[in-house]
């Protein structure tokens, strides 16, 4: 069971089931390696690469090329997950042709298995164009960070019950329209648990609380690689930042010192 691949059909089995569903974004084929051993059901290479891979301040400034090039390099590594690739701001907003193109840049180029796009009920055309080519789509409802400018700020969402009952809605209108699962970010956990119950297809929660599907966590959230903030929804497993610290500043001062590379790392 453990080698056998994960596919959209998996996901809705284990909803089904009440198996929890595991899922990390992933931005390189060494950790896609790691996270494959560990039996993570779902890798995401997700659009925060913008913030923890190249440093921006927001994730609007991803290109299709720069998701292309790391969800290969994830594929490559991944053998057991679900690799699903995240559609950069502007590769799908312009209309249901331009995503379905971009969307099956990410399986063409990419080798990913499916793609995920933000957004609600404006963008089910655009949903049902990419799954008209074939290509299994999740949504991501509640925060949306590419639409950062219009809330003004990373902001939990879905607090009033007007606001709230409207997420259902569109939660409802993704699922009809054919995603095989929803993102929900940063939302109050009844509102999570409600959706969660409310649909057939699973809810993958960030900051949406215990009642969703399954969970995802940005990797280097979850690792401690990412030091210049840390939401409330983040649980630290490993504290590595201090860790690499520690091994660049000991091979400073052995390279320095001249005790790298001793007699054991010379060629004879
Ligand atoms: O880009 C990303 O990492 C995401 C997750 C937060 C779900 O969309």
């Amino acid at each position: 069971m453990a080698d056998k691949k994960v596919t959209v059909v998996t996901l809705q089995e284990m909803k089904r089931r009440g198996e929890k569903i595991t899922m990390l974004t992933a931005y390189d084929y060494c950790t896609a390696l790691l996270m494959d051993q560990s039996e993570i059901d779902v890798l995401l290479v997700g659009d925060s690469l913008g913030m923890v891979v190249m440093g921006d301040e927001n994730t609007l400034s991803v290109t299709m090329d720069q998701m292309i090039h790391h969800t290969l390099a994830v594929a490559r590594g991944t053998k057991r997950a679900l690799v699903v690739g995240d559609m950069p701001f502007m590769s799908y907003q312009v209309s249901p042709e331009q995503a379905a193109q971009n969307a099956g840049r990410f399986i063409k180029e990419g080798k990913a298995a499916a793609v995920k796009l933000e957004g609600g009920a404006d963008f089910v055309p655009h949903i049902k164009a990419i799954l008209w080519c074939g290509i299994p789509v999740m949504g991501h409802l509640g925060l949306t960070p590419q639409s950062i400018h219009q809330f003004g700020g990373h902001k939990v969402q879905a607090r009033t019950e007007e606001a709230a009952n409207k997420l259902v809605a569109e939660a409802k209108m993704l699922e009809e329209a054919g995603v095989f699962s929803i993102v929900l970010e940063a939302v109050p956990a009844e509102v999570g648990t409600k959706v969660s119950k409310e649909l057939a297809i699973p809810t993958i929660g960030i900051g949406a609380g215990p009642g969703c599907d399954g969970q995802v966590l940005v990797f280097n959230d979850l690792v401690g690689l990412f030091e210049r903030f840390v939401p409330k929804f983040v649980k630290r497993y490993a504290e590595l930042a201090p860790v690499m610290r520690k091994a660049f500043m000991e091979y400073r001062d052995e390279v320095k010192s001249g005790k790298f590379p001793g007699p054991e790392h010379v060629y004879q």
